[in-house]
């Protein structure tokens, strides 16, 4: 049977290029693009493939089930890869209904929907799940997030991804709907919303605004190329077995302070300023709160049992994703006109 795909998301970072790589990779695929369209999500990071004779794209709110009824019908969905969710931690603390609504009701809503079209076949299709390693909570003394480790998300938004991923599990558990979920650590790259950490700065240094460092910039993250994260979803899509999780990370864990040090170093040489320059952006401000203060995967069983790496090392990435950037002032200008202002005024003034 020919496969027709629903990616929830699709607009947004990872899903532009989870869109971009089935849109490219599978042309006998149809690929249904489903986004609301949020101040996340933006259909120039699909120029790509936007006129691409496989791809199709749906306007449509998650939280709206009839909608969702409807894309399922008119497209005969076969299999469904879930990206949409709000995901930024900062916005989770200051408005934690909106995560309620999208991560928790809309994941209910499309898993409901799912179900309802493949009744009778639930064993035939994919529901597959993306999520994030903030559900495991903080790592304080060493040690690394595997697939058994116990749930304790700490912030708004975790707690919502975790509850979405308990929901996709249940429905596998209760109705035997097939499902897969996997667990990824931080992505980077293009397409990249300025208002997560590295393209925040890489945004601020080109501008020369100051670099907001939350508390004493010691937390740690692991940091992937997005691309690499595409893979992994191909690959688990393709090869991962039902009622499974798979943790994706890079092995590849900074501080923050280290990476804004590595940022402003590359971004002096790139645009010719005199070294130390950017540096001196540096500012701490006061601590995100409840922040996490390390997150660190171990993908040994996606690597082990699938065969998927990481492809790029970080400073290969890190190069790609600057000179993306800055190649793309049109791109970055539109997404920071207007509502991004408002937030920035209010999130760091
Ligand atoms: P993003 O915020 O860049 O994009 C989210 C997309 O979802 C946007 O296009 C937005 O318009 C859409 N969306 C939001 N609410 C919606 C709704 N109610 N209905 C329909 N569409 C809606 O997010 P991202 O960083 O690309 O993350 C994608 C997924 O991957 C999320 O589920 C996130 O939890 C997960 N994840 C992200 C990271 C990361 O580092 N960014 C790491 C691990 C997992
Ligand atoms: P972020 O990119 O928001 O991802 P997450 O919180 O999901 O890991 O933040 C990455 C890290 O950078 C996190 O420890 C918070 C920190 N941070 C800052 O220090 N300053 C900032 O302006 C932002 C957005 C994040």
């Amino acid at each position: 049977m020919s496969k027709s795909i629903l990616i929830t998301g699709g607009a947004g970072f990872i899903g532009s290029h989870v869109v971009q790589l089935f849109v490219e990779k599978y042309p006998s695929y149809k690929i249904v693009n489903l986004d609301a369209l949020t101040y996340a999500g933006n259909l120039e990071n699909l120029k790509a493939v936007e006129n691409a004779s496989n791809y199709y794209f749906e306007k449509v709110d998650i939280q709206d089930a009839l909608e969702l009824e409807k894309v399922f019908e008119k497209h005969a969905i076969t299999d469904v890869i879930h990206l949409a969710a709000e995901s930024h931690v900062d916005r989770s603390i200051s408005d934690p209904l909106a995560f309620v609504k999208t991560n928790v009701f809309g994941t209910v809503n499309l898993l409901n929907a799912a179900k309802k079209a493949w009744e009778g076949e639930l064993d035939q299709h994919l529901f597959y799940h993306v999520s994030t390693d903030e559900v495991y909570g903080s790592l304080h003394d060493g040690g690394y997030f595997v697939e058994t480790t116990p749930y304790d998300p700490q912030s708004p938004y975790s707690a919502s991804k975790a509850a979405s991923d308990h929901f996709v599990r249940a429905y596998a558990n209760t109705y035997k709907m097939k499902t897969v979920v996997s667990n990824c650590s931080n992505n980077y790259g293009p397409n990249h919303f300025p208002e997560k950490l590295i393209p925040l700065c890489i945004n601020n240094i080109k501008n020369m605004k100051p670099l907001p460092v939350y508390g004493k910039g010691e937390n740690v993250r692991d940091w992937l190329f997005v691309k690499d994260h595409a893979r992994a979803i191909d690959t688990v899509f393709h090869q991962g077995k039902s009622g499974e999780t798979y943790n994706i990370g890079g092995f590849n864990e900074w501080k923050n302070i280290d990476i804004v040090r590595l940022l402003c170093k590359k971004m002096d040489e790139k645009l010719g300023r005199e070294e130390g320059t950017s540096e001196k952006l540096i500012t701490f401000v006061k601590d995100r709160a409840g922040h996490d203060l390390r997150y660190a995967i171990d993908s040994s069983k996606i690597k082990n049992e699938l065969g998927w790496e990481p492809s790029l090392q970080f400073d290969e990435g890190i190069d790609i994703t600057i000179d993306w950037y800055l190649a793309n002032e049109e791109w970055l200008d539109h997404v920071t006109s207007g509502a991004y202002q408002d937030y920035y005024q209010q999130h760091y003034h």
